[in-house]
């Protein structure tokens, strides 16, 4: 049944919807409720997994949990701690998250520029004439020393073939960026079936070693403030244009993240 929301809040819930496709099924990680049982398994099995609030944003409380040779590594914000045993892991794990609902989420071994991980922050939403178009990918740099790339965190933006093409090049870069933009379009298809009122999406799309990318999030409030730190503006222009037809206000004041260096 179509439903009137225009945003959803839980990340479950997003990636329950998202999952019910096929083909972008196979680009998001393992994603459950977190439990003390669960964290054990998606360790053994991933090795690396992402813990985060279902509610969360801004990428506050998000922490990357790592299993290695002495035990497990904790990381949120630049701090991190090692663990001896699993169960020392779960009561540091239990105070940080006290009573909220939390998930563990397979962590993907992202790309990394100087060291810091990247990934992708891509728009898509309904032009004047009602279809979906996607309309910007901004590349984020984590802030130094953190497993986060939100710009809130001290992440700097930079254009997606800056850092792609001395990666992969520049027809795999082409590629790649082909390919997000039709995960955006089928996420943006099944989305708008089921909720009708809704205008756009950001998605975070990592994007592992073997150049294959993984929806990490999708949101149904993003934030244009990427955007405004691209050098062409043109982008955040039409961003805007076509947010004030749908009748969204954008607050365009970005303090937090960075623009790239020149
Ligand atoms: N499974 C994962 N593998 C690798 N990196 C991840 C994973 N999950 C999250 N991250 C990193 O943490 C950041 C924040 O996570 P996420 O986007 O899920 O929450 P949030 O940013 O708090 O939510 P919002 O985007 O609504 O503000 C991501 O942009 C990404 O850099
Ligand atoms: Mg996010």
């Amino acid at each position: 049944m179509a439903s009137k929301l225009k945003y959803i809040t839980s990340k479950l819930r997003k990636t329950r919807l998202v999952m019910r496709n096929r083909v972008l099924a196979r680009h998001v990680p393992a994603t459950l409720p977190f439990t003390a049982g669960g964290l054990a398994s998606a360790l053994a099995r991933e090795g690396i997994v992402y813990v985060k609030p279902d509610r969360g944003s801004l990428g506050i409380g998000v922490m990357k949990v790592e299993r290695i040779e002495a035990g497990y590594r904790l990381q949120s914000g630049v701090s991190t701690a090692i663990f001896r045993t699993l169960q020392s892991l779960r009561q540091a794990l239990r105070r940080r998250i006290g009573t909220e609902p939390y998930l563990i989420q397979k962590g993907i071994r992202v790309l990394r520029y100087e060291g810091r991980p990247f990934d992708f922050r891509v728009m898509i939403q309904k032009n004047p004439a009602g279809r979906w178009v996607c309309t910007g990918i901004a590349a984020r740099v984590a802030h130094p020393g953190k497993a986060v790339t939100n710009g809130s965190q001290g992440g700097t933006i930079f254009s997606p073939a800056a850092l792609l093409q001395p990666i992969a090049g520049c027809a795999r870069t082409d590629r790649l960026l082909k390919r997000m933009k039709r995960l955006a379009a089928l996420t943006a298809a099944a989305f708008g079936r089921s909720y009708p009122a809704m205008h756009e999406l950001g998605l975070d799309i990592a994007v592992d070693r073997r150049l294959k990318p993984w929806i990490l999030e999708v949101n149904t409030r993003p934030d244009p403030c990427p955007f405004t730190k691209l050098d062409d503006p043109a982008i955040i222009k039409r961003m805007v244009e076509y947010g004030q037809a749908y009748g969204r206000k954008y607050c365009l004041n970005c303090t937090k993240a960075r623009k790239a260096p020149q």
